[in-house]
């Protein structure tokens, strides 16, 4: 079998990639960006917004795990129409290339978010969803309308996945565990709003690659599922957790923000009970390969900077 995972030089498509290979796929990434991660998988490089290049990357393809996006949401609010082009255009664009190439299934990563506008606080695959507030989460709902109209129209095979909040090595520095691990190894001090209590849940991402292969099994054809973390998290939890592992970290408390969304419980008992899918790795231990993994970037960059030629550190872009 040979899939293509677009995204697959991002954060969770590099893990996908890794998981796969384990599993003894294929593995073909589309990606605009290199891989930097590994360098022994086949790499297809253009945008998703060029639609020769996404055609011409299906060839000889089973699947196609469809990653490729604007993840972050603070850029999709700062840049919402650059966002959405890639995010719902380019979403169309693996669509028709996949129905043109005769692939049969495309599993899209789409996010727990869908149910930010949900009533009430519990949340499955079956809870009707209302328009969102966030361009982002507009954009992701429009890519899974877009898969299941495919799947209707053309017969292609889709399986939606809903991810919860990842976190774990690779993870962008702009998230929450990376923010008070970088200010943990430096020595400032981790703030919390409030009394700490608000809580989330995080599902490990090498968990959640697991759950993208697992998307290709038969069983999972046009269906949907939430793939997200078992354990609630507070935000006091995170730090004292960060404190545990790292030693001698000062935690502070600042007044509470106003309107702070404290989350909703999103079931993941169908990927469970159809997928025989569920989060292994516990939160500490995460949280533990997350601080590994960012103590030998930080040493990696440190040895490169100390390897530089010194007529150029001077004024040197770091
Ligand atoms: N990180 C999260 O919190 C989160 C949560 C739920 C769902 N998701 C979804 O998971 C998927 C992967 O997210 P991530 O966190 O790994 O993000 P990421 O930014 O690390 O990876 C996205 C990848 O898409 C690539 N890409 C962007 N524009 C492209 C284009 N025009 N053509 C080709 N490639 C392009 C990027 O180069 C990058 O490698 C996304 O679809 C995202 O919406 C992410």
């Amino acid at each position: 079998m040979k899939v293509l995972v677009t995204g697959g030089s991002g954060f969770i498509g590099s893990h996908v990639v890794d998981k796969l290979r384990d599993k003894g796929v294929e593995v073909r990434i589309f990606d605009m960006v290199f891989p930097a991660f590994r360098s022994d998988i086949e790499y297809y490089q253009g945008s998703l917004l060029d639609f020769e290049t996404v055609r011409m990357s299906m060839n000889g393809i089973d699947a196609v795990l469809h990653l490729g996006a604007v993840a972050d949401v603070n850029f999709v609010f700062a840049e919402p129409h650059y966002s959405e082009s890639i995010n719902v255009r380019g979403t169309i664009n693996v669509l028709e290339a996949a129905r043109r190439a005769k692939v049969k299934r495309i599993v899209y990563g789409s996010t727990t978010w869908v149910y930010s506008e949900a009533e009430g606080t519990h949340v499955n695959e079956n809870t009707p969803l209302h328009a969102p507030s966030h361009l982002y989460t507009a954009t992701k709902m429009a890519g899974e309308f877009y898969c299941k109209t495919y799947s209707k129209l053309y017969d292609l095979e889709v399986t939606i996945l809903r991810y919860g909040i990842p976190y774990g090595p690779r993870a962008r520095d702009a998230a929450v565990i990376p923010i008070f691990v970088r200010k943990a190894l430096s020595g400032e001090a981790l703030t919390i709003a409030g009394d700490g209590s608000q809580f989330r849940k995080f599902v490990y991402v090498e968990d959640l690659a697991e759950g993208n292969a697992l998307g290709l099994k038969s069983i999972a054809k046009n269906k949907t599922y939430n793939l997200d973390g078992q354990e609630k998290v507070t935000i006091k939890q995170i730090a004292e957790t960060i404190k545990k592992i790292i030693g001698n970290v000062k935690i502070e408390y600042v007044p509470a923000r106003p309107g702070d969304f404290s989350g909703k419980e999103v079931s993941s008992i169908m990927a469970k009970e159809e997928l025989n899918w569920e989060p292994k790795v516990p939160f500490e231990e995460g949280v533990r390969r997350y601080i590994d993994w960012y103590k030998q970037r930080e040493e990696y960059r440190k040895r490169a900077w100390d390897n530089l030629d010194d007529t150029l550190k001077e004024g040197a872009l770091r």
